[in-house]
């Protein structure tokens, strides 16, 4: 079986973790792309990971370029062109910038790259997600946004530092747009099978959806001068993995809704099968009237980013 291929749009923080995490798990070759300016960046960083793959012992090459016609025929492009964060933004300032480099984006992978699964963690993501399906044209289960995987691995490792328990027995999901108005369901939150709210005071629960809801800027804080990038990059190669092996995980993605909670034409979070079809399957789930009030909250700020992309 030929080797698959991976187009990874961007070469920042994100970018580089991002190739790195796709040689050591042999997922397949990767092309790394950025602007004319930064090629040299795409080069230095792809070929300092081929030097390291012996080392690895793993095969997968590795290019940089800032030529998109590189990309031709990619199965999976992962999308992470675009500003990030500074301490004091929120996701929304980053639209105006994002949405023009998104465009860019959209119109080469549709050229050149037709059939590659996308996966878009750019800022703000659920506008992105929504820009990048609308300029391309492609069908809804080729477009994901990346979110929920991150906000989720978030709240498990806030449960599993607060129980001193391994963070990977965790399961738990998340709903909503990706920023402040996300809808966490500890409701729904297991430890090895056992729902959270039997282990933890409702308390410790609140605080820990609240840290969640802020986690990213608790990085950029952190940062002073860009946002998470490890994270994001382990979040998008879990769901190219389950694409790329048809694993059919179950992960909190930003998907392109059709009716499913009662939403129509937005993408937003909600747990989804992920494999060899892209996104295959929305999962509904019988929310409360309190979870369902939140969702809707979260909805209209989605509603309002999209707008402000007039597209
Ligand atoms: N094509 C390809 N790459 C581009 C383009 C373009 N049209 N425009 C910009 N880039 C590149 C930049 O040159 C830069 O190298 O995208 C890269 C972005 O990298 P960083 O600035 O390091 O940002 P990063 O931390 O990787 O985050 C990227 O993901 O999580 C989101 O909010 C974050 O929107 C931000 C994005």
């Amino acid at each position: 079986m030929a080797r698959k291929k991976i187009a990874l749009i961007g070469g920042g923080q994100i970018g580089g973790i991002l190739a790195l995490l796709v040689a050591q798990k042999e997922l397949g070759d990767v092309v790394m792309v950025d602007i004319p300016e930064k090629e040299g960046v795409a080069k230095g960083k792809t070929l300092d990971i081929t030097e390291g793959t012996p080392l690895m012992g793993v095969d997968c090459n590795l290019s940089g370029t800032s030529n998109y016609a590189d990309i031709a025929g990619a199965d999976v492009a992962i999308i992470t062109a675009g500003v990030p964060r500074k301490p004091g933004m929120s996701r929304e300032d980053l639209l105006d910038v994002n949405l023009k480099i998104m465009t860019n984006v959209a119109e080469n992978i549709k050229k050149y790259a037709p059939n590659a699964f996308c996966i878009i963690t750019t800022n703000p993501l659920d506008a992105m997600v929504y820009s990048f399906k609308k300029i391309t044209g492609f069908p809804k289960n080729q477009v994901v946004g990346m979110a929920g995987v991150l906000d989720t691995g978030r709240f498990k490792s806030f449960v599993a530092m607060e129980l001193g328990v391994s963070a990977e027995d965790i399961t738990a999901t998340v709903l909503g747009g990706h920023g402040p108005t996300m809808v966490p369901l500890p409701r729904l939150a297991t430890v090895g099978g056992v729902p959270l709210m039997e282990l933890m005071p409702q308390e410790k629960i609140d605080a820990i959806v609240d840290r969640t809801r802020k986690a990213g800027t608790e990085i950029v804080g952190l940062l002073g001068n860009g946002s998470a990038f490890f994270s994001p990059a382990i979040s998008s190669v879990e769901m190219a993995e389950s694409y790329i092996k048809d694993k059919k995980r179950v992960l909190p993605c930003a998907a392109y809704l059709e009716g499913e909670y009662g939403i129509n034409g937005y993408y937003i979070g909600v747990p989804a099968v992920i494999g060899s079809g892209g996104v295959e399957k929305v999962l509904e789930i019988e929310l409360t009237d309190e979870e369902k009030d939140m969702l809707n909250n979260s909805l209209e700020a989605v509603k309002k980013a999209v707008a402000d992309t007039k597209l």
